[in-house]
């Protein structure tokens, strides 16, 4: 059986966009929905005396691909979730300074905003040069935004808007040796690259797992450092202890939000065991030669050089690449024009928006993709960029 067989496009449709809302295998989809199904013939026993040991096992699971603990991690419904987590966790003084990139997810800033507007705190946002030429030049310009009141940097692993996968491994080293705490905005990496907690030495890392590991939409996760377990504040007030009767552990502030559907978690390894199936580096390389392709292809028809080095450094399975401009006015993070007749004339789902003056087309590659897709997705850009 083809791998696409795993996904159920509706006839005629190109998903190009698994980046932002990336749809799990037929598999993953049958396990969450066993587990939903073990909810609802038994639930006391399924929340007293199973739930929480399936957690760990769930937590353990994840934490192996990730390079972390399991009792360091924190599902939660979303990247989003995560990061109000430690927006409302992290103690800001008056005066404290919040560090970003100026490539950060829109949400994210809203949220730090917020929280920032709160405690009289400020946001710093240093600008980063491109088109990129090295990781030297790109930490550089993040750490001149520092000063003796920077308490945190928050950084995306690969980016949002410009598909860019940024030296976090660096960002954390230079952070630590200034005492600053670094937040990682991490959706795009979870799958799409190795991450390894242990490693990176991060205080907080935010994932989505809807998007590049196909786990089900529902499941995300928080890692939190162990130096700032105890000091972390619950999105939802709850009964705060286990359900099952265990001993108190950080954890149980977050586990019970009331009584919910725990199904997208439990399912998370469902979503790893499919990609080890597949071959994680496989997956990878192959996703990534997409992309590559994509890119090629899309400077065929444009003219116009891509702002990031065709390295595997640089980007994963996903790539954001220049459009001519046109004769639009150029709105900041506003969804392009072009997207919607790509939809409605040729059933092409991929997002085009403009950031900081540059149009940009953010391709997504995963396994149900193929170079037929690209092709058709630039003989429709060809036409519908060509002047009527
Ligand atoms: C860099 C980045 N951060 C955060 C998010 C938010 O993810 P979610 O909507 O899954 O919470 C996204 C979503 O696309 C993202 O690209």
């Amino acid at each position: 059986m083809p791998i696409s067989d795993e996904w159920s496009f509706p006839e005629g449709v190109t998903y190009l966009n698994h980046g932002s809302f990336g749809p799990s295998p037929r598999c993953v989809r049958e396990a969450r929905q066993a587990w939903t199904e073990k909810l609802e013939r038994q639930p006391m026993d399924f929340f007293l005396r199973q739930m929480e040991s399936e957690l760990d096992n769930a937590a353990e699971r994840l934490g192996q691909l990730i390079g972390a603990d399991g009792n360091d991690l924190l599902f939660c419904d979303n990247a989003t979730v995560a990061m109000n987590i430690v927006a409302d966790s992290v103690a800001l003084q008056p005066g404290d300074e919040v560090l970003f990139t100026n490539q950060e997810y829109g949400a994210v800033m809203r949220i730090w905003r917020r929280a920032c507007d709160r405690t009289q705190a400020k946001i710093v946002v240093q600008l980063l040069p491109r088109p990129i030429t090295s990781a030297e030049e790109q930490v550089a310009a993040l750490m001149a935004g520092v000063t003796e009141r920077t308490k945190l940097i928050v950084v995306s692993h690969i980016t949002s808007q410009t598909a860019v996968i940024f030296p976090v491994e660096a960002i954390c080293r230079e952070a630590a040796k200034r005492g600053i705490k670094v937040c990682i905005d991490g959706p795009h990496a979870l799958a799409m690259i190795d991450i390894n907690l242990r490693k990176l030495g991060c205080d907080f890392y935010c994932a989505s797992g809807h998007k590049w590991l196909s786990a089900p939409f529902g499941s995300g996760f928080l890692y939190v450092a162990k130096r700032h377990q105890q000091k972390l504040s619950p999105p939802v007030m709850s009964w705060g202890g286990s359900v099952g009767g265990r001993p108190a552990h950080w954890q149980d502030e977050f586990r019970w939000l009331g009584t919910r559907d725990p199904a997208p978690f439990l399912a998370i390894p469902s979503a790893i065991e499919f990609l080890e199936r597949f071959g994680l580096e496989t997956f990878r390389e192959q996703t990534h030669e997409l992309a590559k392709y994509a890119r090629q292809r899309i400077v065929e028809l444009t003219g116009l050089e891509p702002p990031i080095p065709d390295s595997r450094e640089w980007y994963g399975s996903m790539i954001a690449m220049p459009l001519p401009l046109g004769d639009g006015p150029p709105n900041q993070g506003i969804r392009d024009q072009l997207q919607t007749p790509l939809w409605e004339k040729f059933g092409i789902e991929i997002p085009i928006i403009h950031w900081h003056g540059e149009r940009l087309i953010r391709v997504s590659c995963y396994l149900y993709n193929t170079r037929v897709q690209i092709d058709r997705l630039c003989n429709a850009l060809q036409s519908s960029l060509e002047p009527t």
